[in-house]
């Protein structure tokens, strides 16, 4: 059975909107709260027998749309559900670019979703035309010099984003060194992984170490994408070892590939809550609202952009002082 394309896109609009109030506010965590509550009261309307596999966090740590929360109407489709309500806490509360709302969904014997444990991932994100092309194993300059000729364009036309975060000072250095151009990000790897992957964003790679359940769902957008994704699970110590071990299974320091962490019929959604590479954030008109998404279905190789008008939103989602 297939949940409508515009089911999902509900859950994501949904959450965009409820934190889009908080954006510039400086209160991340209310801003969070705001998507969380929003896009876990969409889901629990939905008619399908959902589980949370990439959310908020383990059930002690997260009130809401934790690892193994039930969502739905418990009658309908068995679906896993990776979530992320809000990518880029701060960025939303800070009102800079690239906050996003977003899901991924598989339902159970036609699509799978890796689980992610609550470690780092070493990420290595290209568009369709590298597809085959790079790899995480060689140094920067190497993949930038085939993604470069993959591209059909100068090595110094290439553009990678990175987070800036002192982990990558070295990595930073090396793509200059190879000529390329950095596109330092502050926060929202998943967002500029997603746009890493359009051919029309401007971005064309994301390399560096971000969060791993973050990566899982940039696999599910990849696999939509028919971009390629590699990843490497970074552990800070042996608790996030031996969990990843549990989790994940086999060697966990392997190079995984984009099908080991997403695979099959997949969904992906995601609505902009600030302007970004990809998606444009929520603007508020007199009496609505609108929004603008990408939804992408892996079995079918669609990917639709959507704009979306709400009328009343501020019924809904009163504006906070
Ligand atoms: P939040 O949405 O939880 O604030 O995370 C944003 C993010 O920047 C992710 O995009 C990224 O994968 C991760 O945090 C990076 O983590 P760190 O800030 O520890 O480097």
């Amino acid at each position: 059975m297939t949940i409508p394309t515009i089911e999902y896109l509900g859950v994501t609009e949904s959450a965009a909107l409820a934190c889009s109030r908080w954006v510039g506010k400086g209160d991340k965590d209310a801003a969070d709260e705001a998507a969380t509550t929003a896009m876990r009261s969409f889901l629990n309307d939905m008619a399908i027998d959902g589980v949370i596999c990439i959310g908020e966090g383990e059930r002690d740590e997260a009130p809401m749309l934790y690892i193994g929360e039930k969502v739905g109407t418990g009658v309908g489709p068995k679906v896993s559900i990776a979530v992320d309500p809000l990518e880029g806490t701060n960025l939303c509360s800070n009102g800079t670019a690239n906050a996003i709302s977003v899901l991924a969904a598989a339902v159970e014997g036609q699509g799978r979703l890796m689980a992610a444990p609550d470690c780092y991932m070493e990420k290595l994100v290209v568009g369709r035309e590298c597809r085959g092309v790079v790899d995480i194993t060689l140094s920067p300059r190497i993949n930038i010099n085939l993604m470069a000729k993959a591209l059909g364009k100068d090595v110094g036309e290439v553009t990678v984003g990175v987070l800036d975060r002192e982990r990558h000072d070295r990595l930073i250095a090396q793509i200059r060194e190879a000529g390329a151009r950095v596109m330092l990000i502050s926060d929202g790897d998943l967002s500029v992984a997603i746009a890493a992957l359009d051919p029309e964003s401007g971005v064309d790679a994301l390399m560096g170490t971000g969060g791993a359940p973050e990566g899982v769902i940039t696999a599910a957008a990849t696999l939509c994408y028919g971009g390629e994704m590699q990843g490497r699970l970074v552990f800070s110590n042996d608790d996030q070892r031996e969990r990843a071990e549990r989790m994940v299974g086999g060697n966990v320091d392997r190079v995984m590939v984009t099908t080991e962490m997403a695979e099959g019929h997949v969904v992906f959604a995601a609505t902009g809550v600030t302007d970004g590479n990809l998606l444009r954030g929520v603007r508020f008109r007199r009496g609505f609202a609108i929004t603008e998404s990408i939804v992408m279905r892996s079995a079918q190789g669609t990917i639709r952009r959507v704009e979306t008008k709400h009328l009343d939103e501020e019924l809904r989602h009163p504006p906070c002082n």
